[in-house]
């Protein structure tokens, strides 16, 4: 049985027809005083629970936490999918003071399923956080797909730990050239800085490609090094696009943005239910 959270509906329901299981009901309640309640309309005993929610928010956190208690008294084995784990960039105390706050999420996930996986985590070494057996599984051979027909096109990751995805957007693809710029980041004002790479973008068609698209800062600082392209892509697992992203990125000059659905956007593309139901 699927168990969806309410950021994941669409994505839940493609995973039930993938694996060709039940599709729970699930309601999403408020009380008066803004407390969450989600409920199962029509619970019944199950083999296996499986929950498909991205941590989008505080309420989200929450309301993944009532999934699994839910589950837990239906399921004999419950499975946490996090198609988008939020939280999981902070992956260390970059400053004095500041908590590790994917390593407390995951503590506060764990006792409440028997396995979790997630596509595409920040850092997949977020897995030693987790207090039960833990797997990422990559989209990356997804993203080409919704792709237009390009010719000799350039696939560019904004810094080096991008490089590997936008080599297996290319090879899935089939065609074109891998390059990527060197991305500094100051943590302390949050200012991003890129250095241009080294492959000529004149007249060529490219295709700008990272983990996930939140303020659009370091897509659009990438972009402006461009030298003349034909015309620039933008492609994504999670096209989170917070605030004024949409507009950033079409004010240097982006075509268009391609993203999945492990964020339901406009944007969203491409479906991650086949990549989730080989892991499941
Ligand atoms: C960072 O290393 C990530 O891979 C992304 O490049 C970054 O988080 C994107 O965030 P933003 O769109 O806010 O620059």
């Amino acid at each position: 049985m699927i168990l969806p959270g309410s950021a994941s509906q669409s994505l839940g329901a493609a995973l039930a027809a993938e694996l060709d299981e039940p599709l729970a009901a699930v309601e999403y309640d408020r009380f008066a005083d803004g407390e969450l309640l989600v409920r199962t309309t029509e619970p019944s005993s199950t083999d296996r629970a499986v929950i498909v929610a991205s941590t989008v928010s505080g309420d989200a956190h929450v309301e993944l936490l009532q999934l699994q208690d839910v589950a837990r008294q239906y399921a004999e084995e419950v499975v946490t999918v996090l198609p988008y784990m939020g939280y999981a960039r902070q992956d260390d105390a970059f400053r004095e003071g500041e908590p590790v706050s994917a390593r407390a999420v995951a503590r506060a996930l764990s006792p409440g399923t028997d396995r979790v996986v997630c596509v595409d985590p920040h850092e997949p070494s977020i897995e030693e956080f987790f207090d039960v057996p833990f797997e990422a599984v990559s989209a990356a051979d997804r993203l080409a797909a919704p792709l237009p027909d390009l010719a000799d096109p350039l696939f560019l990751a904004p810094d080096a730990s991008a490089r590997g995805l936008a080599r297996e957007v290319r090879d899935a693809y089939g065609t074109g050239t891998v390059d990527h710029f060197e991305k500094h980041r100051d943590r302390d004002t949050g200012e991003v800085s890129v250095a241009p790479s080294e492959t000529a973008a004149r007249d060529r068609e490219v295709v700008l490609v990272d983990d996930i698209v939140a303020t659009g800062g370091t897509m659009s600082e990438a972009i402006v090094q461009l030298d003349g392209p034909a015309r620039v892509f933008v492609t994504c697992v999670h096209a989170m696009l917070a605030g004024s992203a949409r507009t950033r990125l079409a004010r240097v000059g982006v075509d268009r943005v391609y993203g999945t659905d492990t964020l339901e956007r406009a944007e969203s593309a491409v479906s991650v239910a086949p990549t989730v139901a080989d892991a499941l």
